[in-house]
């Protein structure tokens, strides 16, 4: 035991608590639903998760995950070239690139896999990433692991800002291959990328275009086939990579989509796809019967949609000002950390679950709390939600 290490983390724990940006674990006891069980708090109504089309706990993909793992066993019991691949994920990674429109694509046991594996496997020393300011985690620190492996060169340019991406896309012009990425929903704002604009001027720059739509995947789009639907833009991204872990059954996992000769290049070159194991049988199982569920349910997007909406308009009837958009996320911004900290407590006194986020998760000044909706809220939920938010929000007189 070091104990010179343990002393130094609880002092930057205690650092961290008094600044507030300590998190706090919630256990629930209950699968994600609308309503959860959560150990101490009894019943409450979560706004707080990516379970967007409610699909974690639907009778149809739980099954079908006991159906794999019977079938399967637990997993692969090594990496996918070494023991074989399971015929579940070939079937999977098929309906995966069906869904979002392309040839072809590639399952990861998470996106953060998938991003890491991606720019890391497909980038050398001439070639250049683009990416936008608010990416996500997983993008920032997929680019630095390309910088360091393949010696290519990163750049970032201002949040949807266009004229700056053209101006990085000309500085890049001796690159051999130039990658702009971005995040299809942003998910500290909860808005949506100007992809149709990138696309163009990824065009006129001969670039290829990478979009993390982890958000977007389920839920934009008349019928949940993500941010390219959305911007009507469908087959025309280079690359999309996304999560397996919020609407697509929300168990784990995450896939790189793309033509046949990105994929077949990931799965011999890149270093997860080699060094690590597949997807359990069980995850891969589970999403694809979320898959087949959103394809043949697209009425699930329209209720997500519409009960976003509500949840948006109400809280402004409420006088709260959430950031404006489309998405079914929906944050209100607080100013100081502790002001987030504190409604989310007495949010969750009310019974309503909702996270507050902090620096560094945000910039300073802009903390805020997070709502997200489900398709599988009703009417009754959001409206108890609502209701406790204007309990809340008068006594920190914030409406
Ligand atoms: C945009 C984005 N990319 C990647 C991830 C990571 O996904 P996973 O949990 O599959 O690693 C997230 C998760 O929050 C995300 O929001």
């Amino acid at each position: 035991m070091n104990g010179r290490l343990d002393q130094r983390l609880s002092d930057e724990l205690d650092q961290f608590k008094s600044e507030g940006v300590y998190k706090h674990l919630n256990y629930l006891d209950s699968p994600q639903a609308p309503r959860v069980t959560m150990e101490g708090h009894g019943e409450v109504i979560i706004l707080s998760s990516n379970n967007y089309l409610g699909l974690s706990n639907a009778p149809d993909v739980v099954q079908a995950g006991k159906d794999a793992i019977d079938r399967f066993g637990a997993g692969t019991a090594s990496v996918r070239f070494i023991c074989g691949t399971f015929t579940i994920h070939r079937d999977l990674e098929r309906e995966l690139a069906d869904l979002v429109s392309t040839e072809a694509s590639l399952t990861y046991p998470s996106c953060w896999n998938a991003n890491e594996g991606l720019f890391s496997t497909l980038t050398g020393p001439d070639d250049i990433i683009i990416s936008d300011q608010l990416n996500h985690a997983s993008i920032i620190d997929a680019m630095r692991l390309a910088k360091s492996i393949s010696k290519c060169d990163t750049t970032v340019y201002r949040h949807s800002d266009m004229d700056d991406l053209a101006a990085k896309l000309k500085a890049a012009r001796p690159k051999r291959t130039r990658f702009v990425v971005t995040d299809g929903v942003f998910s500290m704002e909860g808005d949506v990328a100007r992809l149709a604009d990138i696309l163009q001027l990824a065009r006129e720059h001969d670039a290829a275009v990478v979009v993390d739509d982890s958000h977007g995947t389920g839920v934009l789009g008349n019928t949940g086939r993500g941010v390219a639907e959305h911007a009507g833009v469908l087959g025309e991204v280079d690359i999309i990579t996304s999560t397996l872990g919020k609407a697509i059954g929300g168990a784990a996992g995450g896939f790189a989509a793309a033509s046949a000769a990105v994929t077949d290049y990931l799965t011999q070159r890149a270093r997860p796809q080699l060094f690590s194991n597949a997807l359990p049988a069980t995850v891969a199982g589970s999403a694809l019967a979320a898959v087949r569920h959103l394809r043949s349910h697209p009425e699930l997007v329209t209720t997500l949609h519409d009960n976003a909406n509500y949840l948006r308009e109400q809280l402004m009837a409420r006088g709260f000002k959430p950031i404006e958009g489309a998405t079914p996320i929906i944050p209100v911004i607080l100013g100081a950390t502790s002001k987030a900290i504190e409604m989310s407590r007495l949010l969750l006194d009310e019974g309503v679950f909702v996270t507050g986020f902090g620096f560094p998760v945000v910039p300073k000044g802009e903390a805020r709390v997070r709502c997200q909706v489900s398709a599988a809220h009703t009417r009754e939920d959001l409206d108890q939600a609502l209701a406790a938010f204007a309990r809340v929000g008068a006594k920190l007189r914030l409406i």
